[in-house]
């Protein structure tokens, strides 16, 4: 476990960074992104940060908060439902159309729930959409700016980073449908936890690959009360599970950390980090990793290194690619 004592110690040093780092928070109107935008603001420098969501009212309060903890901040809210993939394009255009370079994506978006089958208009479902599709989309639409940022001329200025909050372990643990990834005939709320997972997990390790100079972490952010927990059951669900949660400022300051700190080095420049932690896939400094709450990375398991010995990373990523040209080229649905 990363003491909280190591993780300030880390996070006092951020000031050192260049001024004008770019962050996008996708789910930055509540929980967890909203935490560590707060620590974002308070380590950095005039970050430039994004919050991506649809409740303009809790941008305008956590804009104001980020403002008044940084006032060299320049905050901006992108009102988009990113359930949609056409809208992440959009969301995605509008960063472009003002950013050369994105040090980090930071990703939350999301919603707990014991629902069904709910498809959007593009033909994914949507709780599936917001916890595997959009974040691929991001992820695969601001590559190109991560990678401008990590051969930023100014060494001070190259973090390349992005960070998703959901869980490793479930699509590690369970099996995987390949011959159904979208769960079109085989939803569940399980299976649909289990392939957000392992898309998440794959897609991570196929873009370190393609991507070398950004380093992408999929993460378990522990227990933290955020908004996810707006139903009754979930509230007392909380509740009893408070002694065990982590409080949000801390929570905060462990997700920018985990954002920021060398030791989840980019595969590109692992060699030169001291430190650097294990990869998903069991190898130092691979640049996907898998980490707990606390920043401790969690190991491979045999059904994943199975998964990975039948080509998941391609199969899944091909997948991928065919839901982005049907929806994003094509205009049509999945
Ligand atoms: N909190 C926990 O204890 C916990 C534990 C394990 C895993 N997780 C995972 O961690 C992640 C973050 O959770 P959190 O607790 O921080 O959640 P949260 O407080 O509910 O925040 C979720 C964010 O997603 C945004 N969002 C939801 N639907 C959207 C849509 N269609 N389009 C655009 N934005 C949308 C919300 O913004 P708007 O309302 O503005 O749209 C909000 O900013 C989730 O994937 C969750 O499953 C959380």
């Amino acid at each position: 476990m990363v003491s909280l004592a190591d993780v300030r110690a880390h996070n006092a040093t951020l000031k050192s960074l260049a001024p004008n780092l770019v962050a996008i928070f996708v789910g930055g109107t509540s929980g967890i992104s909203h935490y560590t935008a707060l620590e974002f603001a308070r380590n950095t420098r005039s970050p430039h940060i994004y919050l991506v969501g649809r409740n303009q009212t809790a941008a305008a309060n956590i804009t104001a908060e980020l403002k008044s903890i940084n006032s060299s901040s320049t905050v901006e809210f992108i009102k988009k439902d990113v359930s949609l993939l056409r809208q992440v394009d959009e969301a995605c255009k509008e960063i472009k159309g003002k950013e050369k370079k994105v040090n980090l994506l930071f990703m939350t978006v999301g919603y707990l729930t014991l629902k069904g089958r709910n498809e959007t208009e593009e033909g994914l479902d949507h709780k599936f959409a917001l916890n595997y599709y959009a974040r691929a989309r991001f992820m695969h639409n601001l590559a190109p700016l991560l990678d401008a940022a990590a051969k930023d001329d100014d060494s001070k200025a190259t973090l390349s980073r992005v960070f998703s909050v959901y869980d490793p372990a479930l699509g590690k643990n369970r099996d995987f449908n390949f011959s159904d990834p979208s769960l079109k005939e085989n939803f569940s709320v399980r299976n649909c936890a289990t392939h957000g997972s392992a898309l998440g997990n794959f897609a991570m390790e196929h873009l370190a690959k393609q991507w070398p100079n950004t380093s992408f972490i999929h993460e378990m952010p522990g227990i933290v009360e955020t908004r996810a927990g707006g139903s009754l059951w979930l509230k007392a669900l909380y509740t009893v599970l408070s002694p065990f949660s982590v409080d949000k400022k801390e929570s905060g300051e462990r997700h920018l950390f985990a954002a920021t700190a060398p030791r989840y080095a980019p595969r590109a420049k692992a060699d030169s980090v001291e430190g650097v932690v294990d990869g998903a896939d069991g190898i130092k400094g691979s640049g996907h990793y898998h980490l707990s709450w606390n920043g401790e990375t969690q190991a491979s398991t045999k059904r994943a290194d199975k998964m990975r010995a039948e080509g998941a990373e391609a199969k899944l990523w091909t997948h991928t690619t065919e839901v982005f040209r049907k929806i994003c080229e094509e205009g049509g649905k999945y």
